[in-house]
């Protein structure tokens, strides 16, 4: 359960125009704000912390505390820093019964990290989730945007560890 924005993120000047420059498009497209801020994570330690939230409420005029709540109640943006990679398991239960127990201890074990983790290097966070809408083919994992279907432990693995090897971006 997230429980507040956090303040590790320095926010340089050259990060600020960047936040900025996205946050600008709400005033255009204020339907947008899921997508306008998954953007921002893009360029941020894939959060909003509080500096972050604090330059988006300044520029969107939505007030803090109304963000906190967005971002406190989506997966798929965190208040907390995460890796560049953030591997979400799918818990719902068709993936359950069809092995994603199994599947997630691969990964932890691949990984070294368990759910909640972000690796030493910064480049992985584990987490749960619930469905990602494809059931048919589960068990199912997301990594940022992308979902990997009928995975098995060693499935699991070997991507994750391509992941590792960086022969998938
Ligand atoms: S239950 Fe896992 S994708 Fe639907």
């Amino acid at each position: 359960m997230k429980t507040e924005f956090t303040a590790q993120t320095e926010i340089t000047p050259q990060l600020e125009k960047k936040i900025v420059a996205i946050a600008e498009r709400y005033h255009k497209e204020p339907h947008q704000l899921m997508r306008i801020l998954l953007d921002i994570q893009k360029v941020t330690s894939n959060a909003i912390p509080r500096e972050v939230a604090i330059v988006v409420s300044r520029v969107t005029g939505i007030p803090e505390a109304k963000l906190y709540g967005f971002v406190s109640f989506y997966a798929m943006i965190s208040p907390a820093p995460r890796g560049k990679y953030v591997i979400r398991m799918c818990e719902s239960a068709p993936c359950h019964v069809t092995g994603a127990v199994a599947v997630m201890e691969s990964i932890i074990k691949t990984l070294g990290i368990q759910p909640g983790e972000t690796s030493r290097d910064g480049r992985f966070t584990l987490e749960y989730c619930q469905c990602l809408g494809v059931c048919e083919s589960s068990p199912a994992i997301l990594v940022n945007d992308m979902i990997y279907k009928n995975l098995t432990p060693g499935r699991a693995a070997t991507l994750i560890e391509d992941y590792m090897r960086g022969d998938v971006s």
